[in-house]
């Protein structure tokens, strides 16, 4: 067996960085949102002071510190760590995002974080999106066709194609709609900005032929009409969407449905 080394040189640059990282080390504080439901306690903050240089980059690599190493206690969701599941949206110095994609560097003094704002929450940092994936749902988030089945795949052109670029790449992490003040007051009612960008992705599809149904559906003063045009969701979307954009397009569908 062949065993790879590295040159002598550049094991002596790597220690030699490890330990100015060492060096360097920076404390930061955490002010993190707790709460447990089935405690019958209130709400509170609880207060961490991390070194930066025990974990990785990420603000995510901040939270699995502090859970691993200082307090296992604390609640939260995460699986890819790469920005594509979306379970670890929370609201990180007032602003919706993914931990796992935001930098504790990017933050200047004490970061807060606290669950998704305006959702009841299991515990911590963890929301319910139940009624969220229930409005997902609601929309039929899949292609509907008369047509039968072809023997091998649909055929779309390539400018129809196009047409779903800005509305597949949605991970339905819910941070615009958790940031939609008209989604905050009426969540029961308004499908919100995610479910909509969901609607218009199978309402843009060339292969869709359910376009009269899935219209008449969204015709409602609530489901739809309740978005003012905020715009809070097209800010915070951390894949660079704009539901904003899809719900205009959805309005402007809607007097040529038949
Ligand atoms: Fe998340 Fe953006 Fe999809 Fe909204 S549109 S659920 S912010 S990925
Ligand atoms: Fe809300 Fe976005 Fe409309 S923030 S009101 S869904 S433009
Ligand atoms: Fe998957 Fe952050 S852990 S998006």
């Amino acid at each position: 067996m062949v065993e790879l080394t590295l040159p002598r040189d550049s094991k002596v640059k790597a220690g030699k960085r490890y330990k100015a990282a060492k060096k360097t080390k920076t404390t930061r504080t955490y002010k993190i949102y707790r709460f447990d439901p089935d405690s019958g306690e209130n709400p509170r903050w609880d207060t961490y002071e991390v070194d930066s240089a025990d974990h990785g980059p990420m603000l995510l690599d901040s939270l699995i510190h502090i859970k691993n190493n200082v307090d296992s206690t604390l609640a939260f969701r995460r699986s890819c760590r790469e920005g594509i599941c979306g379970s670890c949206a929370m609201n990180i110095g007032g602003r919706n995002t993914l931990a796992c994609t935001k930098g504790h560097d990017e933050f200047k003094g004490d970061i807060t974080i606290a669950p998704l704002p305006h959702m009841p929450v299991v515990k911590d940092l963890i929301p319910d999106l139940s009624g969220f994936y229930n409005q997902y749902a609601s929309i039929e988030p899949w292609l509907e066709s008369k047509t039968p089945d072809p023997e091998q795949e649909r055929l779309q052109t390539p400018a129809n194609r196009d047409k779903l670029d800005g509305l597949y790449e949605c991970i339905l992490c819910a941070c615009c709609s958790t940031s939609c003040p008209s989604y905050w007051w009426n969540q029961d009612k308004y499908l919100g900005p995610a479910a909509l960008l969901q609607a218009y992705r199978w309402l843009a599809d060339s292969r869709d032929e359910n376009t009269t149904a899935r219209l008449e559906a969204l015709e409602d003063p609530f489901k739809l009409y309740r978005c003012h045009t905020i715009m809070n969701c097209a800010q915070v979307c951390p894949k660079g969407l704009n539901p904003a954009k899809a719900i205009a397009e959805i309005k402007k569908m809607m007097p040529a449905k038949g």
